[in-house]
């Protein structure tokens, strides 16, 4: 069988679409916007801390224009209103890492599912991962305890971080718990 063996590889999209969000592979132009959200105090406040330099941000995003190993998506409602980040990064074997997620104040409140869901879509039916990995940081209780009750497991902790691990076994439960919230396949462009 070709390729049977071959390790899947985080490859970025223009876009996605779910049921009331379009991931849009982030660029340049985005660096205001990311930069906004990363710089909100409240918002933050459990994040690798961003420098509030437009510059860099955008030869950040300049330089991950030209990579091919993380996909790094603006979350969009229907109507291409930009309400949050996530990004798909450090592949490892067969697990995928997901992290940078935010969503601005006043998202929708199935925002936060329907993303993870179309991460796990993205991930895990079309680039064939079988597991993700993050870290949570220990203080930000409201996101780890979201990761739980979608059935990640903490597998090891470090001073400051949770890490979770999450297999595709857990993912195809919580795509049929949640399916509400996408039930369809997402549209990959
Ligand atoms: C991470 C982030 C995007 C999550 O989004 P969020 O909207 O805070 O997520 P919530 O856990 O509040 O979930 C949103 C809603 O879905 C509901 N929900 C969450 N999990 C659910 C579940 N399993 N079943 C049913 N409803 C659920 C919540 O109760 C909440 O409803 P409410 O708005 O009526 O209170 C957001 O908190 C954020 O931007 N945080 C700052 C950046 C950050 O720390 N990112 C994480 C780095 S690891």
């Amino acid at each position: 069988m070709m390729g049977s063996n071959r390790l899947p590889e985080i490859r970025k999209a223009r876009q996605i679409l779910g049921r009331t969000l379009i991931f849009r592979d982030a660029n340049e132009h985005d660096a205001a916007f990311i930069l906004e959200l990363r710089t909100d105090s409240q918002k933050s406040r459990y994040l690798s801390a961003t420098t509030a330099d437009l510059e860099k941000q955008k030869t950040w995003l300049n330089l991950y224009s030209k990579q091919n190993d993380q996909a790094y998506f603006i979350i969009e409602n229907l109507q291409g209103e930009p309400l949050g980040t996530v990004r798909l990064y450090d592949a490892q074997g067969h697990s995928f890492c997901w992290g940078s997620w935010i969503l601005k104040v006043g998202a929708p409140s199935t925002a936060a599912i329907e993303s993870s869901l179309m991460v796990y879509a993205y991930a895990i039916d079309h680039l064939k991962f079988q597991s993700a990995h993050f870290d949570v940081r220990k203080g930000n209780e409201t996101v780890w305890r979201f990761h739980e009750r979608f059935g990640a497991m903490r597998v090891d902790a470090t001073e400051l971080d949770y890490l979770y691990r999450i297999s595709d076994e857990r993912i195809f439960e919580a795509q049929k718990r949640y399916k509400k919230y996408l039930p369809l396949p997402v549209i990959i462009n």
